[in-house]
């Protein structure tokens, strides 16, 4: 392949989808994902020894499919990336260990990247070049963050995150609360649109006061509580519960916050592009608010294919092919797998630059 126009590999274990994504500069030739979501529905929640075997069990026949399905022999590949971190260890290990040896073997260099950086990156594949400055809210099971993006490839600053539950756990809690099945996201997005807005729940983190100390930070525990507060209040009083209006009115309390304080860092940052990324930007309901509100702001909304937005190879493939392409330095081999990576690193195995003149 020619050098300007990268073909990387990116490798994807940082939770329970192993994703294998291949992607030719900004163009995206496979996306393949295996997932063990259904050997963790039980468990009401993702089990980390569970995931890590799935990994190891998924991963090469996923990466044999992704050369298969985009016509591409291991042999093609300019550079291979994989998620260092943030995720489960074990999880995580499994794709670093994966892509050590694939970037070993084939003689092609390695970029271990940040996975909430790969989540802001996989629109590129999507709609083009990122404005720069970027906004990105990122709403999954495992993060709610507000992040100014000046360059995806190495610049990226955390302006608020959630204090307690990510936004996709609080929809997990609160369908397990309302008898729907894990993960409760998608259910509570159907159930709610057979439903009414009935219950004003709380918006957390949005008073006066809260405005001030966390203005770009979530809450979302009060809701879910309240939420079960309500739920118990129903049976003790011996009603039916009305599981389409309060999973509509918990989706609400949970969108407004979400694109209100979006908004508010987009007009108070001079920021003219928001992009919506994490498995809960596939919310139906988020997408439209957020869309209404940009619209209202004169704010360019980006929002990946649902399929892009919850965890993938792709993301992380694309990030990888940006960082090739603008010619950022290539991670150490012996790059860690970071469980509680921070969002502002957005590669591993760079080496540590000395100050000479301040040693320490
Ligand atoms: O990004 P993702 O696949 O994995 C993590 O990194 O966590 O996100 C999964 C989360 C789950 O909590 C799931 O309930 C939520 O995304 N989710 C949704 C929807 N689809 C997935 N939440 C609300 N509405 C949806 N349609
Ligand atoms: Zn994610």
């Amino acid at each position: 392949m020619s050098e300007s126009t990268p073909l990387v590999l990116g490798i994807e274990t940082s939770c329970d989808e192993t994703g294998v994504g291949i992607v030719h500069g900004t163009e995206l030739l496979v996306d393949a994902v295996a997932s063990s979501v259904e050997e963790h529905a039980r468990f009401g929640g993702v089990v980390p020894e569970v995931a890590s075997r799935a990994h190891l069990e998924a991963m090469v026949p996923t990466i044999e499919r992704a050369c298969r399905e985009a016509g591409v022999a291991l042999a093609d590949l300019d550079g291979i990336a994989v998620t260092s971190g943030p995720g489960l260890a074990g999880a995580l290990m499994v794709g670093v260990a994966s892509a050590k040896a694939l970037s070993l073997a084939l003689g092609v260099p390695l970029y271990g990247v940040n996975h909430l950086a790969s989540h802001v990156a996989v629109d590129i594949v999507e709609h083009g070049p990122l404005p720069e400055p970027t906004m990105a809210l990122l709403v999954s099971g495992g993060h709610s963050s507000l992040l100014l993006v000046p360059d995806v490839t190495h610049d990226i600053r955390s302006l608020g995150a959630s204090i307690d539950d990510a936004a996709g756990e609080a929809f997990d809690k609160v369908a397990r609360v309302l008898g729907l099945p894990f993960p409760g996201g998608p259910h509570i997005d159907r159930a709610a649109q057979v439903g009414q807005i009935t219950i004003d729940f709380p918006r957390g983190l949005t008073s006066g006061r809260d405005m001030e100390r966390h203005r770009f930070d979530f809450s979302f525990s009060g809701l879910k509580t309240a939420v079960s507060r309500w739920v118990e209040q129903q049976q003790r009083d011996g009603r039916d519960l009305p599981v389409a209006d309060v999973a509509a009115s918990f989706q609400e309390a949970v969108v407004d916050v979400l694109t209100r304080k979006a908004v508010l860092a987009c007009t108070e940052h001079d920021v003219a592009a928001l992009q919506v990324g994490g498995g809960v930007a596939a919310n139906s309901r988020l997408r439209a608010m957020a869309q209404e509100r940009c619209e209202a702001a004169g704010i360019a909304l980006r929002v990946p294919r649902p399929g892009l937005c919850t965890d993938n190879g792709a993301m992380v493939a694309s990030l990888g092919a940006q960082m090739m392409l603008k010619a950022r330095p290539v991670s150490a081999l012996d790059l860690p797998a970071d469980s509680s990576m921070p969002v502002t690193d957005v590669q591993s195995g760079l080496p540590v630059t000395v100050d000479h003149d301040h040693p320490h």
